[in-house]
């Protein structure tokens, strides 16, 4: 009688630090940063003297290199041990004062262990599909921004990516969701990447109406 099919190994899922320590060392990156992205990024948050910023999932670090070039101080983090470690040898030694590396998952670390208590900019690039409880950790990051300061994501949309890849992406109804617990949200487009710019988080039962345009 032949013997059952032994079960298949588990692949760890992009949701674990394993699958994302693999693409890296496999010396694979993401879409790099492109124009529309800078140039939306410079007009919408644009760094005020000692804006800091929070770069959430920064793989190898091309956008955090750029907050830096741009102004702001930047705490990178990734809870892909290989990222952060390709990140920060990419940068050197003499971008160490205006942008550092950590391993850090967002949802499973205390965010109480942030270099810093609170930034003007909390921004996600191709990170955000990856969150799991993304009510919880929204509300948490809502309450690190500084006066003013901005949460951005910037995300494939699910209507522009092909079905086996609709875990990296947002439908309508996850952009409606996230938009609208903030008293401002505006959306761009960047090259096919929705980029919605968030200010004003509002708590969980206030009744504020949101303006999005
Ligand atoms: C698709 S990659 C994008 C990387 C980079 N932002 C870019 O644009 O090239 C998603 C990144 O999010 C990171 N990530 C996923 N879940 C995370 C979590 N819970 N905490 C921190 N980083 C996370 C992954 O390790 C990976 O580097």
């Amino acid at each position: 009688m032949a013997e059952p099919a032994a079960p298949a190994p588990a692949t760890p899922g992009p949701t674990r630090p394993e699958h994302w320590d693999a693409h890296y060392a496999a010396g694979r990156g993401f879409a790099p940063l492109g124009d529309t992205e800078r140039r939306l990024l410079a007009d919408l948050c644009p760094a005020r003297a000692g804006a800091l910023a929070l770069e959430v999932g920064c793989g190898l670090g091309e956008l955090a290199r750029h907050l830096a070039a741009t102004g702001y101080r930047v705490d990178a983090v990734d809870c892909s041990g290989e990222a952060v470690d390709r990140a920060a040898a990419a940068a050197g030694p003499d971008a160490a004062t205006r942008v550092r590396f950590l391993r850090f998952d967002i949802e499973d670390d205390d965010l109480g262990a942030l270099p810093n208590p609170a930034y003007d900019l909390v921004v996600f690039r191709l990170s955000y599909a990856f969150v799991r409880d993304r009510a919880r950790l929204l509300r948490a990051l809502g309450r690190r921004l500084r006066d003013g300061g901005a949460l951005v994501v910037i995300t494939p949309v699910a209507a522009r990516t092909p079905a086996h890849k609709r875990h990296i992406a947002l439908d309508e109804s996850e952009i409606a969701t996230l938009t609208g617990g903030w008293t401002q949200a505006l959306r761009r487009d960047a090259d096919g990447l929705a980029m919605l710019v968030l200010r004003g988080p509002v708590a969980r039962d206030a009744t504020t109406a949101t303006s999005t345009s």
